[in-house]
């Protein structure tokens, strides 16, 4: 453009500031909201009926929650969050609407899966629909309480130039469902597939916008799926649901410490039992230990639901500050069930199955092994050790192997166990011997 004088052009400053305010008048400004003012609520919650799921959602899932369940290809996911949907739509007092859609199977896939199931349909509706805006379109008409996505992987926004399945595409659509779940108080609850080398981008980058992630596991290939919370805003991430996969769906476990520990099994050298507190839920976990000697080079030290710096830390110890030397020893550590556990409690088990292994001792089946082993070899305290304790007493353990610190107060059942207090390593290696 041209104004076609000469002369006319004079220099001027335009002050940053000055445009910083009277931008901010144009976009008017946020409200600020005095919190003594607001009446806290207990937040609503619909249960699931299903004891193993509601534990880990913290009581049921939350009005307008947005949340994630990751797990690999096959596990079981469609089934699981069908089996929750039909459950709170066949609710009889309250039942909620929800909607399933899926980009993955058609409506008459989904309908056979939860023919299976023991809720069966109920009043579930279906979308087949891969659009974001198409799929967030329909909620918003037909508003149900809880919409399904199976899966994040195959949803794709037109708005985002990118294929359906990457990163873009992933976190665009998440965010789309996040204002969903908030504007319109509808939960939804995505689906997100991991690939079994591991590759967990996808569904990773997503957890920073999600209220909930939910992680299914099956760590050995039995029937049993472990869920977890890998964060939760409305509940405690430590709980951990037990469920175990059978021809009508999932089933839940109520009993875990007796999936993890076989009591079938007698008399093997190098195994000793423990007891984990998953939340808010003691059970029971079996340590088998093999310790041979090396036959070339450096000795090896290998876990299996176990940390391994930790085997390493406890076998330094224990050659180091008792009789029994493992500098020259392979090591195997495996946690029967294929439970992953990191519970400082379990490493007096630990120490236990790996000398009883090296004496060639059997620890009795009864008796139960509870404590931390510090690096002097002293045995410290575990915490709740009353209600692992309980536990023990309720599945008929006769004997505990406990730190010597301090004596638990038992009641009832407990009472009647047989109380072995170790001050260190060496009070153990005497027991075992
Ligand atoms: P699925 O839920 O489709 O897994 P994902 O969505 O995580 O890929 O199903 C997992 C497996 O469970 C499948 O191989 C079939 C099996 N299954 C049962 O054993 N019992 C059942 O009642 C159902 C519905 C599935
Ligand atoms: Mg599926």
């Amino acid at each position: 453009m041209e104004c076609g004088a000469w002369g006319t052009l004079s220099a001027g400053i335009i002050d940053a500031r000055d445009e910083k305010k009277s931008a901010a008048k144009k976009l008017g400004v946020a409200g600020i909201i005095d919190l003594s003012s607001i009446v806290s609520s207990s937040l609503e919650r619909w249960e699931t009926g299903i004891g193993e799921i509601d534990r880990v959602l913290g009581g049921g899932i939350v009005p307008g929650s947005l949340v994630l369940l990751s797990g690999e290809p096959g596990i079981g996911k469609s089934t699981l969050v069908a089996q929750i949907a039909g459950a709170l739509s066949s609710k009889k007092d309250k039942p909620c609407q929800a909607i399933y859609v899926s980009g993955e199977e058609s409506a008459a896939q989904v309908k056979s899966r939860l023919d299976r199931l023991p809720g069966g349909a109920g009043q579930l509706k279906f979308i087949s629909e891969t659009s974001v805006e198409k799929i967030t379109a329909a909620a918003i008409l037909s508003k149900p309480n809880i919409l399904i996505i199976d899966s994040i992987q195959t949803v794709y926004s037109s708005l985002i130039p990118a294929e359906a399945g990457g990163i873009t595409q992933i976190r665009a659509a998440a965010v789309k469902f996040l204002e969903l779940a908030k504007e319109h108080d509808i939960a939804v609850m995505l689906i997100g597939h991991i690939t079994k080398d591991g590759q967990i981008a996808g569904p990773k980058s997503l957890e920073h916008i999600v209220d909930t992630v939910l992680y299914l596991e099956n760590e050995s290939n039995q029937n049993y799926c472990l869920l977890r919370a890998a964060k939760n805003r409305f509940g405690s991430v430590n709980e951990l649901g037990v469920l175990e996969m059978t021809g009508a769906g999932f089933l839940e476990v109520a009993n875990p410490s007796l999936v993890f520990v076989d009591n079938t099994v007698q008399d093997i050298s190098g195994s000793a039992i423990g007891c984990v507190l998953e939340g808010t839920r003691p059970f029971l976990v079996d340590m088998q230990a093999l310790v041979t000697k090396t036959v070339f080079g450096y000795p090896q030290r290998k876990a299996s639901g176990f940390d391994l710096n930790r085997l390493q830390v406890l076998s330094a110890v224990i050659s180091k500050r008792t009789k029994i030397n493992l500098t020259s020893q392979d090591i195997i550590l495996n946690v029967v069930g294929g439970l992953k556990i990191s519970d400082p409690a379990l490493d007096l088990a630990a120490c236990a199955a790996i000398i009883a292994s090296q004496l060639n001792k059997n620890i009795d089946r009864q008796t139960m092994v509870l404590g931390e082993v510090g690096l002097g070899a002293e045995i410290r305290n575990v915490s709740k050790l009353e209600q692992r304790l309980q536990e023990a007493a309720r599945l008929g353990f006769k004997q505990v192997i406990i730190p010597k610190s301090r004596p638990p107060k038992l009641s009832g059942l407990a009472a009647k166990l047989e109380l072995i207090l170790v001050k260190d390593l060496n009070d153990l290696v005497e027991i075992i011997k």
